[in-house]
């Protein structure tokens, strides 16, 4: 396994652009599903979910073309197989999001349960409950759902759960409602720009869809789908990492196809603790938004929760929580999303972070500065954390399993090193536990806040992506 080098300290200069959007590709590359006609998505980078997906979407009969030039082309052949395969889908839960498109345009689809993840349990009843209302009859077998249907009929269906909307749950269902019959209304739909993002492909293949985007989103279902062309949306968490990972090393950074728009609460936050976002073309409407990143030496601290877009985004929670870490000031981060999304709290505090997590949430005294050590990553944001806080911290730090940054960053340790970083990736020499190996549970010391790390080892075989 990789494990990634850094040596702190330096500043990062120069000009990066944002690549396309994981989890706007992922549901886009599931809506190939509706047609059997050419769909070619572009600016899609080589992530590993990409791949993964990509090869579930090959066991259902898509032909994939993997262009070199971030594009990817897919057109369903063979739609007789509905049956999607374990090994794949325990390792992305993000698979769920075949469900939807399968469903209604197969009219069965079989796919396992995906399980929890390193940060929750990750359910997806409300993904069942909104294509039940659609008219599907939803079976549990053997930890495999079986959804079967006619023709899906247009449904008022009411989407939102206790932590408020799911994103691929909107997907699911809105995707599914376009070849319904009559009209869906979608309340409380997730308003996240991945659910713009699809829709905007969905209306570009024939399908009627309004309101994406907002609370309410209502489609009126057609009787087929046509192929298209579309470009992905620029990935906004992966824009806002590289905008912290210049505040945090006082660097100066400009970085292309920003989704600023997309990202005004986290801008809000990076202003309040001194980051300076500039846009570098304000005045060119038609140009993709380039912004500037500078900060101020002393970074000041805030209070954040995350929400539901146009919330402050979970995703970004953990690369946050790095830079507050050396703020001058106590910071709280509350998580509304997933309370347990604080894996990297145990490495950042290997650090020297003062972090003291109570429940959900957390509380962040500011340090001078970090220092490096050998920590470890548990999942895709966590790592990404890790990386943020080696940049800034002195001395040499050690990342391990770096795989889980590569489900969702194209070599961020090329991107990094033409900013001026000192990264490598290097290979594990000795032999690790086998991943699915379960760890002894030990107890975790959660009076003082701090957790054991093997505790903090996640035992959920399926990743949470
Ligand atoms: C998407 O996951 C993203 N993944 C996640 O990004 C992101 O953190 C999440 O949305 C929230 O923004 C992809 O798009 C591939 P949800 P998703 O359904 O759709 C609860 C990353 O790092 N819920 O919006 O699976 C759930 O427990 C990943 O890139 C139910 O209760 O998340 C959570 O508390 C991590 N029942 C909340 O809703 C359900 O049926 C939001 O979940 C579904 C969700």
């Amino acid at each position: 396994m990789d494990y990634f080098r850094i040596q702190g300290g330096r500043r990062l200069n120069g000009r990066i652009s944002v690549e396309g959007a994981k989890n706007a590709a992922l549901p886009l590359m599931a809506a190939s599903l509706l047609t059997t006609g050419r769909v070619k998505l572009t600016n899609v980078g080589p992530l590993a979910d990409i791949k993964n997906l990509g090869s579930l979407l090959e066991r259902l009969g898509v032909a994939i073309h993997f262009g070199d030039d971030d594009t990817i082309t897919l057109h369903t052949s063979d739609e007789s197989c509905v049956e999607t395969p374990y090994e794949i889908v325990k390792t992305m839960r993000a698979s769920i999001c075949v469900l939807g498109p399968m469903l209604a345009r197969r009219g069965r689809a079989v796919i396992s349960m995906p399980g929890g993840c390193a940060f929750g349990t990750r359910p997806i009843d409300l993904h069942l409950k909104g294509l039940a209302k659609l008219g599907a009859k939803i079976e549990m077998d053997g930890g495999n759902i079986i959804a079967t249907c006619d023709r899906l009929k247009g449904a008022t269906i009411f989407l939102g759960g206790p932590n408020g909307p799911t994103v691929l749950g909107t997907a699911n269902v809105m995707s599914a409602a376009t070849l319904a019959e009559g009209r869906t209304v979608i309340e409380s739909a997730a308003c996240e720009p991945e659910i713009v993002d699809l829709a905007n492909m969905l209306n570009r293949m024939g399908a009627k869809i309004r309101g994406a985007g907002s609370p309410r989103i209502i489609i009126d279902g057609v009787e087929a789908l046509g192929g298209c062309e579309h470009r992905v949306m620029p990935d906004r968490i992966v824009a806002g990492t590289y905008a912290i990972a210049a505040a945090m090393t006082n660097g100066d950074v400009t970085i292309d196809d920003f989704p600023y728009d997309s990202l005004l609460a986290a801008v809000n936050h990076l202003e309040e603790v001194g980051v300076h976002v500039t846009k570098v073309n304000p005045n060119d409407e038609d140009a993709r938004c380039s912004v500037r990143i500078s900060s101020n030496r002393v970074l000041r601290p805030t209070i954040i929760t995350t929400q539901p877009h146009p919330g402050f985004p979970t995703d970004l929670q953990a690369q946050f929580m790095a830079l507050l870490s050396i703020a001058d000031g106590n910071s709280i981060i509350t998580e509304k999303i997933y309370t347990e999304r604080f894996l990297h709290v145990a490495e950042l505090s290997r650090m020297g972070a003062q972090v003291y997590r109570q429940g959900s949430t957390a509380v962040i005294s500011g340090v001078r500065h970090l220092h490096g050590a050998p920590v470890m990553a548990s999942d895709l944001r966590a790592s990404a954390c890790l990386v943020l806080a080696a940049l800034a911290a002195e001395g040499e730090t050690t990342i391990s399993r770096v795989y889980h940054l590569d489900r969702g960053y194209s070599g961020m340790e090329r991107v990094l090193t033409s900013l001026g970083a000192d990264i490598e990736r290097c290979k594990e020499t000795k032999a690790e536990p086998a991943e699915d190996a379960v760890p002894a549970m030990l107890p975790s010391i959660r009076g003082a806040g701090l957790t054991s790390r093997a505790a903090q080892e996640p035992l959920a075989k399926t990743e949470g992506n």
